[in-house]
Order: structure tokens, then sequence, then C-alpha cells
């Protein structure tokens, strides 16, 4: 375990009284472009403050100038998919430790954040539940036609394929068993042992999941390798009346091949809680073949934001107290 706070034991009292000075005048910024529900930040300040630090807010900000100015002075930052960049880091001197309230990081520059000495994290699984929710919900709605009267289809007796079987993914199965669905997954960092022991079917390629499934739901990061990776090869293995649901990065997506593809099967739709940049075009191109959350909100829930929102401080307050950097994804 690293002690980044650690205080020697043989350290004399005055250095001591110095130290717990320095960590109870703690600033921790919570920079959220999309707030918290408001009983969310309400459980992180108890923990900040409990903790004797102060927590500092920056809610619905504008411009990128708001959050280099709130930085400025702040030991701890929390944040959601707020983009936290090398001129962030520049701007943010006293900053320790940025922990990202949610699963993915690709908003941090993890090699930045290095390079400035600052621990990065994340609070994998603690908003994962309602991902998952979201995720059946935009099923639901994409199969019965948008909610547009006509007759639809149901999802009971489907082949649903999971790509990427993390803690999204797995409630997503959980979830989708109460439908009846016939649950698939592609994992290729997963071992079989853990999806057949929680009744899914592992597949070994995003091909043979792409062929299998009437359902695809996306759970994958965006990583160098992930990026752009949903394309017209892979899209097109699937079965007539093939449904894409994305609720996880809109990076993943080659838009300009979703398109050609969607253009060419006439039967094929795409649900998505992450805006494609061609929102627009696609609405116009594809009607209730297509929809597109304004904002993503797939964690956006009461029980998400506190989940993810607290462990977040907590893991702030055991990083300055105790040194614990389980969480830490630069390392
Ligand atoms: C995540 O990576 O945790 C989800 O995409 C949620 O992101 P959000 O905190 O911006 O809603």
């Amino acid at each position: 375990m690293e002690h980044v706070y650690h205080i020697p034991e043989q350290k004399e009292k005055e250095t001591f009284v110095f130290y717990t000075t320095l960590l109870k005048n703690m600033k921790v910024l919570v920079a959220t472009e999309k707030p918290f529900a408001k009983v969310a930040v309400d459980g992180i300040r108890e923990v900040v403050e409990k903790a004797g630090y102060q927590l500092i807010l920056l809610e619905k900000y504008t411009a990128k100038e708001q959050l280099l100015e709130a930085v400025a002075d702040a030991d701890a930052l929390i944040i959601r998919s707020d983009n936290v960049d090398a001129e962030v880091l520049d701007a943010a001197k006293q900053l320790k430790i940025v922990v990202r309230a949610g699963a993915g990081y690709d908003n941090i520059d993890l090699a930045a954040a290095t390079a400035h000495s600052v621990v990065a994290m994340n609070t994998p699984g603690q908003n994962s539940n309602a991902v998952a929710e979201l995720a059946l919900g935009l099923m639901v709605m994409a199969v019965r036609n948008m909610y547009n009267g006509t007759s639809g289809t149901e999802l009971k007796g489907k082949k649903l394929g999971i790509h990427a079987y993390g803690n999204v993914g797995r409630n997503v199965a959980r979830i989708a068993k109460g439908f009846g669905m016939e649950i698939y997954a592609y994992d290729a960092y997963c071992p079989d042992e853990v999806m057949v022991a929680e009744g899914v079917m592992p597949l070994h390629s995003a091909e043979e999941l792409y062929t299998t499934c009437d359902v695809v739901s996306l759970h994958i990061p965006a990583t160098p390798e992930t990026k752009g990776s949903i394309n017209y090869a892979l899209l097109k293995n699937m079965p007539k009346g093939g449904l894409l649901v994305n609720t996880a990065r809109k990076e993943v997506i080659n838009e300009e091949e979703l398109i050609r593809f969607m253009q060419e099967r006439t039967d094929f739709r795409y649900v998505t809680d992450v805006m494609p940049a061609a929102d627009q075009k696609m609405h116009e191109l594809f009607e209730e073949r297509y929809f597109a959350t304004p904002k993503k909100m797939g964690a956006q829930t009461a029980e998400a934001n506190i989940n993810a929102g607290i462990a977040a401080a907590k893991q702030i307050v055991d990083f300055f107290v105790n040194g614990v950097t389980k969480f830490q994804v630069n390392k």
C-alpha cells in the first residue's frame, strides 16, 4: 500500500501538528457540469466536513475557465464526465487526487495526472445499476416503436448480447433475465466461469456476439483499441430486426459506418444514451429507428449519485488519512 501522507511514528510532535494542520485545511472541489442530486451533495459534504476538510462546489459550469479558476487551490477534485486534461492539471497547483465519481475515466488525461503527481481514481460499480436499468428501458422503448402506439415486439425469448461483462453488463444480465431473454456475452477479459455461474452464455468474439444476438447492449470503455470499433463489418452480422443499445460511449461507434449500415439495413435500430455527433442527421434519416437521450442520463439517479459521490468523497479521505490507493487508475 502506498502511504502518500503517512506520518512516520518517530516524527516529532511539532511535525505531526504541522501535518495535521495541513490535512485539516484540505479543499475538496466538486466540479460537475452535470450536477449530482442535492441529497448526494449533502452526503459528500458530510463525509468531507467530518474529516475536517472544506467542500467547494462548482456545478453546472459553462466554460472551462470556471473550472481552471476553481481548481487553482483545490487539494482534491471530484468529477463526473468533466474533462481533466493537462491544462486543468497545470492550473491545479495544489491538487493531489482526482476522483471520477463513476466508472469510465476516459475524460482524465492519465499520463498528465501522473506527470503532475496527481492520483486518479474511479468508483467502479457504484452507478452501474442505474445505467443497466436505462439500457433495459431503451430496449423496451425501441421494441415498442418508440411508444408511438403501433404494434411492436417483446423482449421475452430474444437473444441479448452483452458486449463487455463488467459491472454494468452484469447488471443488464440480471435484469434481462427477468424479461425472459436468452443472455450471451463477450468480454475478452472476463473468464467464462464468471458468466456461466450467472446464467450467461460466453461467446468468444465480437463477431460471434453480433451474429448470434437480436439485441446487443454496449458496455465497452472508450480506449484507443475500442474507439470506432463498432463498425459496418461488425454490425452487418446482426440478424434481421437487430437492435443496438449504447449506454457506453459515443466514441466506440464508427458513426459514418453506422449511418451507412442503417441506410442499407432498414430493419435495424439504434438507441443510445450517448448522443452521436450526427444526431440531427440521424433523426432525419432514420426517424423512429433512432433515439438518443438529450444528455447522458444513465447514471443520473439519486441512488447512483449518492453511491458514486459518497464513494468518491470517502476514497479521498481514505487516501489523505491512510494513504489508500485501491481504486487508482494511473498506476
Ligand atoms: C460512467 O462512466 O460512470 C457513466 O458513463 C456515467 O457518467 P456520468 O457521471 O457523466 O453520468
